[in-house]
């Protein structure tokens, strides 16, 4: 169950010649939203960019339009985690949401000499935390 880590407001500072969103922006965003999430996840703020898988960009991105960053851990390992973003234009008019991008991140947590250090408890914490998310989605639909 993917959650919302970021949003973003495009501005004109943010647009190319052609209008749109500089996609190097939108892979700054990522990275940022991307390690927030993970050191939310494992518990520690060192965590460092790995790898990034291959990025497409699906739609355009205008000034004026909202982009939310949602999260969800793939895989957790040793010392990494791998977690997938999607990036999604929302309308404020309708709430409705086009996805522009996904990518897969792996983080690495390191110690203060750099060099990677298990990441722990992290698996049964995550699943506690996904089922908290999980009872609170069913509830709001009950509602
Ligand atoms: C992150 C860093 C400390 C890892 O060092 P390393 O020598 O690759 O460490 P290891 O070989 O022990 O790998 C660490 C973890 O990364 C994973 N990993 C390494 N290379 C990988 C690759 N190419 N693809 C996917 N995962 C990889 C390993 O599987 C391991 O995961 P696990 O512990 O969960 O099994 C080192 O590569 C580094 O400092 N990189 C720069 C990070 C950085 O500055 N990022 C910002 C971008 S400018």
């Amino acid at each position: 169950m993917s959650e919302l880590v970021a949003t973003h407001m495009c501005k004109e500072s943010n647009v190319g010649y052609h209008g749109n969103l500089f996609g190097g922006t939108m892979l700054a965003w990522l990275d940022e939203a991307g390690v927030a999430f993970a050191a939310q996840v494992c518990g520690s703020p060192r965590m460092v960019t790995k790898c990034i898988s291959e990025v497409t960009f699906k739609k355009p991105v205008r000034p004026g339009q909202i982009i939310k960053i949602y999260g969800d851990v793939v895989k957790i390992g040793t010392s990494s985690i791998t977690i997938k973003l999607s990036a999604r234009r929302h309308s404020v008019i309708n709430g409705s949401q086009r996805s522009v991008c996904d990518v897969q991140m792996i983080f690495v947590r390191i110690d203060g000499d750099g060099e990677p250090v298990p990441i722990q408890n992290v698996k049964a914490k995550w699943a506690d935390r996904r089922e908290k998310k999980e009872e609170e989605a069913r509830k709001d639909m009950e509602y």
